[in-house]
């Protein structure tokens, strides 16, 4: 690894929430040095981990812009008076690895993006200390639509937009969810689950692997709580085989 990729590794870590580095016991775990693939190697590596390729991405591509447009002047909930915009979801269509939020801010609702705000930026590094990009992965959220003043979505708008989700993962059909919070949970299960009681273990929903996770923005009122994340994101790599 060249000294630029280095630095560029350990300012995630720090972003993510490392505050010093154990070497004796990371020297213990990982045995003597392995040969790594050349550099010229690791986008193909990547790709094969980020998702399958050719005319399935396109025809996902395809069917979820047709269905954002089908969408895009929902008023099935409160929510639709108050939006600037639905903001529907962004990402490869094809992706392995998809990320359910709550529901949109402020910045997403202006910007049409989930996740682009400060708690957004904390879960693009967190997706860059996977050794993802953002494009790589899908993002959602549980609900489409801004609540007003960031409050939680209610029930009855998770229920109303819970269809719109179900559609977007059988499009996109994802390997791995990771949820964030527990609105994201709760719209996957349509229970309400302790997120402290399931954080970091594998859930099965419908066949796929489910990883329950705090919330970037919980993580930026605690972020104590990165050390966990960090470690749930490490199961997910290793279910990817992404080598952590
Ligand atoms: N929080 C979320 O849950 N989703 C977003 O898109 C932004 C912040």
């Amino acid at each position: 690894m060249s000294d630029g990729a280095l630095r560029e590794e350990l300012e995630l870590l720090r972003d993510i929430g490392f505050t010093h580095l154990d070497l004796d016991a990371a020297r213990a775990r990982v045995g003597p040095p392995t040969v790594v693939a050349p550099a010229s190697d690791s986008t193909v590596i990547r790709e094969s981990v980020v998702a399958p390729s050719g005319g399935q991405s396109d025809d996902a591509g395809a069917a979820l812009a047709e269905f954002a447009k089908s969408i895009a002047e929902c008023d099935l909930c409160r929510l639709a008076s108050g939006r600037t915009q639905v903001v529907f979801g962004v990402g490869n269509p094809s992706a392995r690895l998809m990320f359910i939020g709550e529901g949109p801010g402020r910045d997403e609702d202006i910007k049409g993006e989930p996740f682009v705000g400060r708690a957004g930026e904390l879960l693009t590094d967190i997706i860059k200390a996977m050794k993802l990009r953002r494009e790589d992965v899908y993002i959602a959220n549980a609900v489409k639509c801004r609540p007003p003043e960031n409050r939680n979505p209610e029930p009855d708008e998770m229920e109303a937009c819970r269809p719109y989700l179900m559609r977007q993962i059988d499009l996109i059909q994802p390997e791995v969810i990771v949820t964030l919070g527990r609105f994201g949970l709760q719209t996957l299960f349509e229970r309400s689950i302790a997120i402290s009681s399931v954080r970091g273990q594998w859930m099965d929903w419908n066949g796929r692997r489910v990883m329950p996770t705090y919330h970037p923005a919980y993580l930026l009122r605690n972020p104590a709580a990165k050390k966990d994340v960090w470690s749930d994101m490490k199961k997910v790599m290793a279910e990817l085989g992404i080598a952590v």
